[in-house]
């Protein structure tokens, strides 16, 4: 089947789990904002980094692609793949992101990514400045996966990239 590979990323976590696809597969892995004539692919892969639930360049790439291209999407985040509530949250979130025919017929697979606080540009500082205000104020009781991830890894630099998890997706295209 033609297949493509395509990444969103700001900080460069989904981008090498995307080269390390290319590489485990032999497909291209192309940047979407260099993605122009994707009509020709038979299926898309697409890897998408979470910034407060948005899929970076989601939504952008599927404007591009019809409904008879299959679409895989593989979202990359700090917060725990396999919590079922995260998983659950992400799916929704996708779910207003692109059209229903395209959300429907969609492999969707988890993978946990990367942050280093000195690389963050400022408006994401201050994004997550805000956010750990409010979530150290809650109780431990009312903390999902996300905010869990957000105050033991605030400020820091962690890496939690898992090459051996594509293993498991490659296994399910
Ligand atoms: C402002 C901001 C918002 C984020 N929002 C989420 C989120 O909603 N869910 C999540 O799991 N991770 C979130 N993260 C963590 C990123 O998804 C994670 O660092 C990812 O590996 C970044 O990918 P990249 O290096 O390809 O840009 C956020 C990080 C920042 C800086």
């Amino acid at each position: 089947m033609k297949t493509l590979i395509i990444y969103g990323s700001q900080y460069g976590s989904t981008k090498r789990y995307a080269e390390r696809l290319a590489e485990m597969t032999g497909i291209e892995a192309i940047d979407y904002r260099n993605a122009k004539n994707i009509s020709e692919y038979e299926r898309i892969i697409y890897l998408g980094a979470l910034y407060a639930g948005g899929v970076t360049g989601l939504k952008k790439t599927v404007s591009k692609i019809s409904p008879n291209q299959e679409l895989v999407i593989i979202t990359v985040g700090l917060a725990d793949p396999t919590d079922s509530d995260n998983i659950k949250s992400i799916r929704n979130s996708i779910k207003t992101q692109i059209p229903s025919e395209f959300y429907d017929e969609s492999k969707i697979f988890h993978l946990r990514g990367a942050i280093d606080y000195t690389q963050l540009g400022l408006k994401h500082k201050v994004m997550m400045s805000l956010l750990h205000s409010k979530v150290s104020k809650m109780p431990e009781s009312e903390l999902n996966a996300e905010a869990k991830a957000m105050l033991e890894t605030y400020g820091k630099q962690v890496d939690f990239v898992d090459f051996t998890a594509l293993e498991q997706i490659t296994s399910k295209l």
